[in-house]
C-alpha cells in the first residue's frame, strides 16, 4: 500500500510498474490526464533551491486539476515559529498531499508521523526519490525495459545515488557504484536494497564500473549544503570526471544521465553532457511526467 514516498522503497514493486506505465501513458496521450486532484491542494515546501522539483511538481499538480502551493522555509520556520508536526497538520487539514524538500530526512519522518496525508520526499539529505522515478522512466524510454540492463553511477555516493539503487533493485536493474574512498554509498543503503533482491555492487575504480554499462550515471561532486566541502571534494575527485574517454570504456550503446544541476567541467565534460548520448533533458522534463503519476498513484488512481 502505497501512502508516502520518503525513499522509493515505500513503494512495491507493483506500484512502481504501475506509476511508470501511467507515466508513459499520460506523456503519449497528455488530453487523457483525469483531474484526480480536481479541489485539493498540494503543499510543496522547500529549505533548498530547485528549479526541476518545484515547477515538476506544479506543472502536474496543475495539470491533475488541483492547486500548488510553494511555501519557503523562511514563511514557515518549522521547530522555530513552530514545530513541523504542526505545520504538517496544518497543511494536511488543507491540502491532499504534503511535498518538501528538506535538509534533514528526519524532518520528513516527523511530518509524515503526524498526519494521515502522504508526504512526499522532494529531496533530503539521504535521499531523492522523485529523481529516481524519472531516472526510470527514462531508461525504460529509451530501451523500453529495466529487467537486465547495467547502470554504472559514478561520483558521490550520495542522496541520487541512494534513490537509484532503490530504483534499480525494485526494477531489476543492475547498478554499479564507483566513488573515490570516503564518497561511498552508504553500507546501509546498500544492505536495503539488496536485502530487495536487488544486484547492488561498489566499485573503486570508474573505468571498471561502467565496462558493458548502459546506462553511464554522474551527479554533483559537491552536494547543497556541503559548500563547506567544496575545495576538498575537488581534490578528492579528481580524475573522476565523466569525459569521452570514460564514456568510449562503456560502450556504443550506453547513455549518459544526470539529474542537474551540473558543474561542466567537474563531475561530468561538456563533451559527454552536451553530446549526442546525453539524455539529460529527456530526463528533466521526465521529473513532471513521473511526478504526475505518483500523485496520482498516492491519492488511489487505479487501485
Ligand atoms: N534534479 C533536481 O532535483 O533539480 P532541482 O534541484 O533543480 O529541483
Ligand atoms: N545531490 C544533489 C542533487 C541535486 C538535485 C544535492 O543534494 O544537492
Amino acid at each position: 500500500m502505497t501512502a508516502r514516498l520518503l525513499e522509493l522503497d515505500d513503494l512495491g514493486p507493483g506500484a512502481l510498474t504501475r506509476i511508470l506505465d501511467r507515466a508513459l501513458r499520460w506523456k503519449r496521450e497528455p488530453g487523457s490526464v483525469p483531474a484526480v486532484l480536481g479541489g485539493h491542494a498540494v503543499a510543496a515546501y522547500f529549505e533548498k533551491p530547485s528549479t526541476r522539483t518545484r515547477v515538476s511538481v506544479e506543472v502536474a499538480v496543475a495539470t491533475l486539476g488541483g492547486h500548488p502551493i510553494f511555501i519557503r522555509e523562511e514563511d514557515v520556520r518549522i521547530d522555530d515559529r513552530e514545530s513541523a508536526e504542526d505545520v504538517a497538520r496544518t497543511l494536511a487539514s488543507m491540502c491532499r498531499i504534503i511535498a518538501a524538500r528538506v535538509r534533514a530526512h528526519g524532518l520528513l519522518e516527523r511530518m509524515q508521523g503526524a498526519v494521515d496525508v502522504p508526504v512526499v520526499n522532494l529531496l533530503s539529505d539521504a535521499a531523492h526519490p522523485c529523481q529516481a522515478l524519472a531516472d526510470l522512466l527514462t531508461i525504460r524510454e529509451r530501451f523500453g525495459t529495466l529487467e537486465g540492463l547495467r547502470v554504472a553511477y559514478v561520483g558521490d555516493g550520495n542522496n541520487v545515488a541512494a534513490s537509484l539503487a532503490f530504483g534499480a533493485a525494485l526494477s531489476g536493474i543492475e547498478l554499479v557504484v564507483a566513488s573515490p574512498p570516503g564518497f561511498e554509498l552508504d553500507p546501509d543503503v546498500v544492505e536495503r536494497a539488496r536485502n530487495l533482491g536487488g544486484t547492488v555492487d561498489l566499485a573503486a575504480d570508474p573505468y571498471d564500473a561502467v565496462r558493458d554499462a548502459d546506462v553511464v550515471y554522474t551527479d554533483v561532486w559537491t552536494s547543497m549544503g556541503q559548500e563547506d566541502e567544496a575545495e576538498q571534494r575537488r581534490r578528492a575527485f579528481a580524475g573522476w570526471t565523466v569525459d569521452a574517454a570514460l564514456m568510449a570504456a562503456a560502450g556504443p550503446q550506453a547513455v549518459f544521465m544526470h539529474c542537474l544541476p551540473a558543474h561542466r567541467g567537474e563531475e561530468v565534460a561538456s563533451e559527454v553532457i552536451d553530446g549526442p548520448r546525453s539524455v539529460v533533458w529527456q530526463q528533466a522534463a521526465n521529473r513532471m511526467h513521473a511526478a504526475r503519476s505518483l500523485f496520482a498513484e498516492l491519492v488511489g488512481e487505479g487501485r
